[in-house]
């Protein structure tokens, strides 16, 4: 829910993390704060609300020269480093820009967030200041501990404990990794924790578990994140941190261990995004630049895994074909609009590899005890990698010897790390809450891996997945065409502004569009918004039906299977004669469909199964454009984060 930055090195602390918050003000907005070491203290300041609150409250104020860097001179070592000027004494409980620090971005996890809730949090002696990410489930009994041994705790959150445990800890000796060691193994949940100590003035120490931190790995300096968008300005190497691990950033480098103490194994990656990949790109916001990436988006995750006679080769999924052979069925868990792709890749699936397919969502997996063993497959997609809910699934899964293989976005999140395998999917990074590019690109990937699992069953020839893979191929330039044509749809958006509901009909594969298509509007424009298989109508949901209630209908191709078109034609004569505002998207020619229209929105002519690709596209931009025909900010909705990383 929240966005984390520390950084050690030569430029000015606070001017690094502040402009890292910046870039994951996406991840979670009730409050912000940041805390800088100098001159053998340490300064924060905390505001609730927006980043710009923190910002005028820290001011403008002169800043110390940044400090030159000194690299080893070529064949030798490294001079040692000027005395940093010392900058002048920060006013009165403000951070300076100097030293080492970090900044925090929050979404309360408990509590409300005035800003005595607002991280960071500090002991009562004001030596240590940390900020956290997740819940810890055992706050309340550490905190009498702590009130019983004398201590005065000021906020009301679960943060604040680890600000005085860790005082506890470096009080009675070692330095701060090693407190943190120790106060890491008394916490139970989920929880990103990142840390400074008045007394070791050159060292951000940071600590994870079910929840993401990444290190950047910069020219004689050292970045910490919730997320590589923090620092991908600075530098693009990043080391991964593994569950239960604490890391070290001192002037002498990056140092990680388990919550033991043992070292632990890191491996360095390139991160594939740059800064610019990461602004909206003259776009109003980062929403219109994600829909508009889709045809980038939807040929990059293509890239690589076809070979030159047009065959799957999906290098990442490192489960051995011998097991994928053997597997029996297939489970696929998600949330939102993951879910959503996980149905669509159910009908993929069984058409294709004629395994059975679930697709469950991940909050009710586990608790309805599914029967699971070595011949299943799950299939866990998450576009941040980071979501509790999914997490928990595989992880369940596992212990039931399961396979599991991960889609995701993000390089080096929690959920591919614990799963058997992962297909990347390479939207690039998807800022905006609302989830468009990364959808598009989990749909391309489940399609992978049923054409995999097909050619590695032998339920598809080799020209037949050729043949997909070359219509697949094909999808960037008809989603372009797409986009080329939806100004009729932001006029038919804004037209419906003012209405309060909005009601999606599909079938077969377009049932899960239908639903896709309502969450979009759900959660930009706040309207109740509905989606139906259209068959079900009949069964209730026709009772809504009434005068100029607009319903989107998502028709599929009359080439397909003939009977799924003309059963949902019927439904929208029916719909009509109660007095529906029919809003029809139907491939190009579908004539049957243009008597009942009131407004009709044509896609390119796809096969059935691929015909998300392009029908979704535009239900995105009319729930863009109706939630800010409704003044509404689409990149961060209310009540929403872009990475729920809490259950
Ligand atoms: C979709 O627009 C939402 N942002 C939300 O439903 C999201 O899809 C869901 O929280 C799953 O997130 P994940 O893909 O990062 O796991």
């Amino acid at each position: 829910m929240c966005g984390i930055v520390g950084y050690v090195g030569g430029q000015s602390a606070q001017d690094v993390v502040v402009a890292g918050l910046k870039r994951l003000e996406y991840r979670g907005y009730d409050s912000a704060g940041v805390a800088v070491l100098a001159d053998g203290g340490l300064a924060a300041a905390k505001k609730a609300g927006k980043l710009v609150n923190l910002e005028k409250e820290l001011g403008d104020r002169p800043r110390p020269a940044r400090r030159s860097r000194v690299g080893p001179t070529p064949g030798g070592a490294a001079p040692p480093p000027p005395p940093p000027p010392t900058p002048p004494p920060p006013p009165p409980g403000r951070p300076r820009a100097g030293g080492p620090g970090w900044a925090h971005r929050g979404g309360a996890t408990r509590g409300a967030p005035p800003d005595a809730n607002a991280h960071p949090h500090l002991d009562n002696a004001g030596r240590v200041a940390v900020v956290h990410n997740g819940i810890i489930e055992n706050f309340a009994a550490l905190r009498r501990e702590l009130t019983g041994r004398g201590h005065a705790l000021e906020s009301e959150t679960d943060t604040e404990v680890v600000a005085h445990l860790l005082a506890e800890a470096f009080s009675a000796g070692g330095d701060l990794a090693d407190a943190m060691r120790q106060v890491c193994q008394r916490l139970e949940g989920a929880f990103t924790l990142v840390a400074v100590h008045a007394d070791q003035p050159d060292v951000v120490v940071g600590a994870r578990r079910n929840s993401p931190l990444v290190v950047g790995v910069g020219q004689d300096e050292w970045f910490l994140a919730s997320d590589v968008a923090a620092f991908i300005a600075h530098t693009r190497a990043a080391i991964e941190l593994g569950q239960d691990q604490v890391v070290e950033l001192s002037r002498e480098g990056v140092t990680v261990t388990g919550f033991d103490g043992a070292p632990a194994d890191v491996r360095e990656y390139h991160v594939d995004w740059d800064a610019s990949a990461a602004e909206k790109g003259g776009y109003a916001s980062f929403m219109l630049k994600e829909i508009a990436d889709q045809p980038q988006a939807v040929a990059d995750t293509l890239l690589g895994r076809v070979d030159g006679e047009g065959s799957l080769t999906l290098d990442e999924v490192r489960i051995p074909d011998a097991e994928l052979r053997e597997v029996d069925k297939v489970v696929i868990v998600a949330c939102g609009t993951a879910f959503h792709a996980g149905m669509i890749a159910k009908y993929a699936i069984e058409h294709w590899t004629r395994l059975p397919c679930e697709t469950e969502l991940a909050s009710e997996f586990r608790y309805r005890d599914p029967i699971l063993d070595q011949r299943t497959l799950v299939i866990a997609i998450s576009q941040s990698g980071e979501t509790m809910d999914t997490l928990m699934a595989l992880r369940h899964a596992r212990e039931q010897g399961a396979k599991v293989l991960a889609i995701c976005n993000t390089n080096g999140s929690t959920i591919p790390r614990e799963s058997d395998a992962v297909l990347y999917t390479h939207a690039g990074p998807e800022v905006a809450v609302a989830s468009t590019k990364a959808f598009l690109t989990q749909l391309v990937a489940c399609y992978l891996v049923a054409l995999y699992l097909g050619q590695l069953r032998g339920t598809k020839w080799g020209d037949e997945i050729r043949t997909v893979v070359r219509q697949l191929s094909a999808i960037s330039a008809e989603v372009e065409s797409v986009l080329a044509t939806m100004e009729p749809v932001r006029a038919l958006a804004r037209s419906l502004a003012h209405h309060d509901t909005v009601l999606f009909l599909g079938r077969h594969v377009g049932y899960p569009v239908a639903l896709e298509g309502a969450l979009k509007l759900k959660e930009l424009a706040y309207m109740h918004a509905e989606g139906f298989a259209a068959g079900e109508l009949k069964h209730g949901p026709i009772a809504l039906i009434e005068e100029g209630l607009p319903v989107v209908v998502i028709v599929p191709s009359p080439r397909g299977r003939s009977v799924l078109h003309d059963k949902i034609v019927s439904n929208i004569q029916e719909i009509r004669a109660r007095g529906a505002l029919t809003v029809v998207v139907a491939e190009e020619g579908d004539e049957a469909v243009v008597p009942y229209a009131d407004h009709l929105i044509t896609v390119p002519a796809t096969p059935t199964l691929l015909q998300p690709l392009v029908a979704t596209v535009p239900l995105q931009v009319f729930a863009c454009e109706l939630a800010t025909a409704r003044g509404n900010e689409v990149d961060q909705p209310r009540n929403l984060a872009k990475s729920v990383t809490v259950e």
